[in-house]
């Protein structure tokens, strides 16, 4: 069935459309204002168009892969809210079914969820785990974001081992607060100024960083010693004891930090590793899951079952926030109640999801993924070709151009003037990159996108890296 495109709410001259050059002035007003009251991530930092991380983008009104800002300019948005807005901005009909579902139920807005047994929520469970390989033998725990629920996976290992330390891997996101972010080895700025506050009981070994690999320098002669060498011998050897360890924590698929998937081989000889020695296997899926990397889960492409996996970003349908640990019932039989979350659950949120997961149904929402990431794949092949681009890569709609002179190069500065220059003519994208690699532009527009504005986005980012 073909998607309706509610973008046209906007589309009123086409798109990208640039009536005053971004910011404007009313956006520059906005941007005075937002730094005298506001002190959100975004307006604690740059927001003078500066070539960098943040866009100094203020938003008038959204609709499907379009963002308008303040001064009427019109953008086509390639970075869909870092993966929160798979599908599409005021997604009309995820909207209305979910206010059909909250109707039904009997439940609207919030509800003590943690307190009191919902129908609404079992059957949200029974629907998500439909959609997991061998979902039977796995349960839901709801929270709010990624890193309360990564906050979760790592109490409920804790928890169920009685052992006391993770095994993190490098390069990956896990989130910002304390327990999450002391499993955080992605950028040394981020553990700077809480070192203080970091449990002493995380250890750090080598992710699947391949584009970034101090072992080998093709994948093609990979030894697999990041899993031989480092893990089993200097962590687990050097360093703690594996009897000792709770958990093992890691993205299958590295996402803000890298855009890689990691080869089949590592995730199977990490599985092997926390197999043999009773440490419970963690996956992030917090930006890779709910359909992104082509598949409705990341584990899914390795056949491996992780014991606990998180997810978020989307996983509310882009109506309200809702993330989830994904947990082994044989775990879950152990525990007591030994966590819970205020609002996690919350009935707009399960609704959120629900119409979400029956909306990729109705439109078949992984294949148009798969669709979308071929017209890429096709650009990707000439842009590989250009100058300053090292690598274009990536799965489904989690993709990324990655602008380096060589392997231990990487072209920060190239990378930040493309994003400004992108901003200016109309296409929104996101920086990413880990440690002194920050030189990846993303690629993740929402599911909905329709082609003709992913191909005019891709139109113009290939005028401005050509
Ligand atoms: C892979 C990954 N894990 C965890 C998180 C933390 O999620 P949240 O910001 O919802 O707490 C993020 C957020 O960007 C993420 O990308």
């Amino acid at each position: 069935m073909e998607i309706p495109d509610w973008s046209e709410d906007l589309e009123i001259k086409g798109v990208p459309y640039i009536k005053k050059s971004p910011p404007g002035p009313i956006s520059e007003d906005y941007i005075i204002k937002a730094k005298k009251y506001v002190t959100s991530c975004w307006a604690g930092k740059q927001c003078e168009l500066v070539d960098g991380w943040d866009l100094p983008l203020t938003v008038r009104k959204v609709a499907n892969s379009l963002i308008q800002d303040v001064d009427d300019n019109i953008y086509i948005d390639l970075n869909a809210g870092i993966s929160t807005m798979n599908f599409g901005y005021n997604n009309p009909e995820i909207w209305q079914r979910s206010i059909n579902i909250m109707e039904e139920y009997g439940v609207r807005g919030i509800f003590p969820s943690n307190d009191y047994n919902l129908p609404l929520m079992i059957n949200t469970s029974r629907k998500i785990l439909e959609t997991v390989p061998k979902g039977e033998i796995y349960r839901v725990h709801y929270a709010c974001d990624g890193t309360e629920a990564n906050e979760t996976a790592i109490k409920t290992a804790v928890s169920f081992t009685g052992r006391n330390c993770i095994v993190s891997f490098m390069g990956g996101f896990y989130g910002r607060t304390m327990g999450s972010l002391s499993c955080m080895a992605q950028k040394a700025a981020d553990a700077q100024t809480f070192r203080s506050l970091r449990s002493a009981n995380i250890y750090f070994t080598e992710g699947a960083n391949c584009p970034n690999c101090i072992f080998c320098n093709d994948p093609e002669d990979c030894a697999g010693y990041c899993v031989e060498h480092m893990l089993k011998d200097r962590v687990l050897s050097y360093q703690v004891k594996p009897e000792e360890v709770a958990a093992f924590i890691l993205e299958p698929y590295t996402t803000g930090g890298l855009m890689h998937p990691a080869p089949e081989e590592f995730i199977k000889s990490v599985k092997e590793v926390s197999g043999d020695n009773g440490i419970l296997l963690i996956f992030d899926e917090v930006q890779s899951g709910m359909g992104r990397s082509g598949k409705m889960w990341t584990h899914e492409h390795y056949g491996v079952e992780p014991d606990i996996f998180t997810t978020a970003k989307s996983f509310g349908g882009g109506v309200a926030p809702l993330s989830a640990a994904i947990i082994k019932d044989e775990i879950m039989e152990e525990l007591p109640a030994y966590h819970g979350s205020t609002y996690g659950g919350a009935p707009i949120s399960l609704a959120g999801n629900m119409a979400a997961l029956e909306y990729m149904q109705k439109y078949k929402l992984l294949d148009r993924v798969n669709i979308l990431s071929d017209i890429i794949e096709k650009r990707f092949k000439e842009w590989r070709e250009f100058d300053k681009v090292y690598q274009a890569r990536g799965w489904g709609l989690l993709k990324a151009v990655d602008f380096r002179q060589s392997k231990s190069e990487p072209l920060i500065q190239y990378k930040d003037k493309v994003k400004t220059k992108l901003f200016k003519r109309g296409v929104i994208t996101m920086g990413g990159g880990q440690g002194r690699y920050q030189s990846m532009l993303r690629i993740i527009p929402p599911f909905t996108i329709p082609k003709y504005q992913l191909e005019t986005a891709l139109d113009i980012f290939e005028d401005v890296i050509s």
